[in-house]
């Protein structure tokens, strides 16, 4: 669980809803139909690992996020896309908690993840991460060894011991596909690889803590196409032990490598499905729009 702390386990209570809309109330004719019900945002998704219910986010006065609910599904690739500024990233960050590092944040909503609520006051924020890690646009190693950016996190943990540690090091940068690339010089600084390999590197570490799920912020923004094609091949290798949610800008990129593709607009999910449906056959205009190169 979330929460290694305490053996005591919260029941979880699900929290009255209150009517989407006050009109859909005053009116018995005018029956809104529930966000759950409406087929541009509900893929039919069995067995979530998280479970966005209906979060907004505000900085300061200015509302960012509106009422976005969705569904990530398991081992599989979920993409965000949508012009500039509408929202990517900071839905991004709410899966593990970033933006509480951001002063005057105010969030509304649950975020469920295996069932709990991640907003809670009990979950532990470190436990949190180190289930749902984060990979950013802006590779960021350590100015430390390549050994030791994989096994920083580990230490940290308490885990000293130079064998566990190396078998660690090697099954991150493996799984990462690019051990063969640095075994032979595991000792030299993390900043002396390319930027295509320290992004593969700060993958490498992400997945070194053993995450479920693991956010990627733009991970190839900054990379040229064949480091990128790298990465693109890398995700597909992850998806069977690890389920993705990635940022993207790159609308060919969310339709190569992604499973279920939400497309956002001003704060708000505009449409969530199946990556081909959204990209072949949208059910919204402004869907078609973007996806077509009309605006954004
Ligand atoms: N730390 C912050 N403080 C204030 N406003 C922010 C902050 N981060 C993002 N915003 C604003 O929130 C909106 C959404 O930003 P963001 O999530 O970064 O969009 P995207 O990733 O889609 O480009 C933008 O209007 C942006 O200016
Ligand atoms: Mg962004």
């Amino acid at each position: 669980m979330i929460s290694p702390t305490g053996t005591q386990e919260t029941s979880m209570v699900e929290p009255e809803r209150t009517p989407r809309s006050s009109l859909a109330a005053a009116s018995a004719d005018a029956v809104e139909r529930p966000a759950d019900d409406d087929p541009a945002l509900n893929p039919a998704i069995d067995d979530p690992i998280l479970e966005i219910d209906r979060i907004s986010l505000w900085y300061g006065a200015k509302q960012a996020l509106k009422d976005n609910s969705l569904k990530i599904a398991t081992n599989r690739i979920t993409a965000f896309i949508g012009p500039s500024g509408c929202g990517k990233s900071t839905l991004l960050r709410c899966i593990n908690r970033l933006n509480d590092l951001i002063d005057e944040v105010r969030i509304e909503g649950q975020i469920r993840f295996e069932g709990r609520n991640i907003y809670d006051p009990e979950v532990e924020i470190n436990a949190l991460r180190k289930r749902i890690g984060m990979v950013f646009q802006k590779s960021n190693p350590f100015p430390k060894s390549i050994y030791e950016n994989i096994a920083y996190g580990c230490r940290i943990q308490g885990i000293h011991k130079k064998s566990v540690l190396d078998e660690v090091v090697e099954r991150s940068l493996r799984g990462a596909a690019i051990w063969d690339e640095v075994k032979d010089r595991l000792s030299e600084s993390a900043l002396g690889l390319s930027g295509g390999q320290q992004q593969r590197l700060c993958i490498a570490r992400a997945i070194a803590v053993e995450p479920d799920v693991i956010l990627l912020d733009e991970p190839c923004s900054a990379l040229d196409p064949i480091a990128t094609a790298k990465i693109e091949e890398l995700m597909e290798d992850l998806k069977k032990d690890y389920t993705l949610v990635i940022v993207t800008h790159n609308m060919q990129q969310a339709s190569r490598v992604s499973d279920y593709t939400a497309f956002l607009y001003l704060g708000e999910i505009v449409e969530y499905g199946e990556t081909e449906k959204i990209f072949l056959k949208p059910m919204k205009q402004q869907t078609e729009d973007y996806i077509t190169g009309r605006f954004g």
